[in-house]
C-alpha cells in the first residue's frame, strides 16, 4: 500500500520535552529514594528516545532493560491481546521497576504489560508514559507519571513512528493528511 501523503505539524518542542523530563526525573528520584538499583524497562520500540533521555537525567543507579510487545494486530478492540515479542533479559523479582512507555492510547498495551511484569514479582512497579491520550481509553489504566496529555491526534517523532517513519524527528509532531485522500 503506498504511503498516504501527510505533513507533520509541530505539537511539542524538543525543548519542552527536555524541560518536562527534568521535572519528571526529580519526582522519580524522590519516589525511588533508597532504591539500590532501579530497573528501568523500556517498551520497544517507541520508548527508545524517551528512555535514553530519561535515564541520563536520573541521578541514581539504574539498570536498563527492554521488553517488546506486539502492537496493533487484527484483534477486535475489546479482546485485543498483547503478546510479548522480546522479554526482559534481567530478573525483576523483588526489585524496584519503572516501566517506560511512549504513548498510552486505548490502554490495552500498558495494562497488559503491567500484568505481565507484575507476574514476575517485582517489589515495586511504577509506570511512566511520555504522552497520554485519555479520550481514547478503552480499558482503565493510568501511568504513575505522564509527560504530556494530548488530544486524540496521531503523533510522530521522538521515537514514535507512523508506519516505521519519523521516529528520528527530535520533537513531537501531529500527522495531518494532505491531498485527495484527506477528503475521503
Ligand atoms: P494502546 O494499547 O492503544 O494504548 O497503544 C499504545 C501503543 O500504540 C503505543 O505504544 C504506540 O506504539 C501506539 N500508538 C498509539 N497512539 C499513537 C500515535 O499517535 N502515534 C504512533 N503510535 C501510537
Ligand atoms: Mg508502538
Amino acid at each position: 500500500m503506498p504511503q498516504r501523503d501527510y505533513v507533520i505539524d509541530r505539537m511539542i518542542s524538543a525543548k519542552a520535552i527536555a524541560a518536562r523530563i527534568e521535572d519528571l526525573a526529580r519526582e522519580i528520584e524522590n519516589a525511588f529514594a533508597g532504591t539500590d538499583k532501579l530497573v528501568v524497562v523500556g517498551l520497544l520500540r517507541g520508548s527508545f528516545v524517551f528512555i535514553a533521555d530519561l535515564v541520563r537525567e536520573l541521578d541514581m543507579n539504574v539498570e536498563v532493560d527492554f521488553i517488546e510487545a506486539s502492537s496493533y494486530g487484527n484483534a477486535t478492540e475489546s479482546s485485543r491481546e498483547v503478546r510479548i515479542l522480546k522479554d526482559l533479559r534481567g530478573e525483576i523479582a523483588g526489585r524496584d521497576v519503572l516501566l517506560v512507555e511512549d504513548i498510552v492510547d486505548t490502554g490495552h498495551t500498558l495494562k497488559q504489560v503491567i500484568g505481565l511484569l507484575r507476574a514476575k514479582g517485582p517489589r515495586r512497579l511504577k509506570t511512566i508514559a511520555l504522552l497520554d491520550k485519555p479520550s481514547r481509553r478503552e480499558v482503565e489504566v493510568t501511568a504513575d507519571w505522564i509527560g504530556f496529555e494530548i488530544p486524540d491526534a496521531f503523533v510522530v517523532g521522538y521515537g514514535i513512528d507512523f508506519a516505521q517513519r519519523n521516529r528520528n524527528l527530535p520533537h513531537i509532531g501531529q500527522v495531518r493528511f494532505t491531498g485527495e485522500e484527506a477528503k475521503r
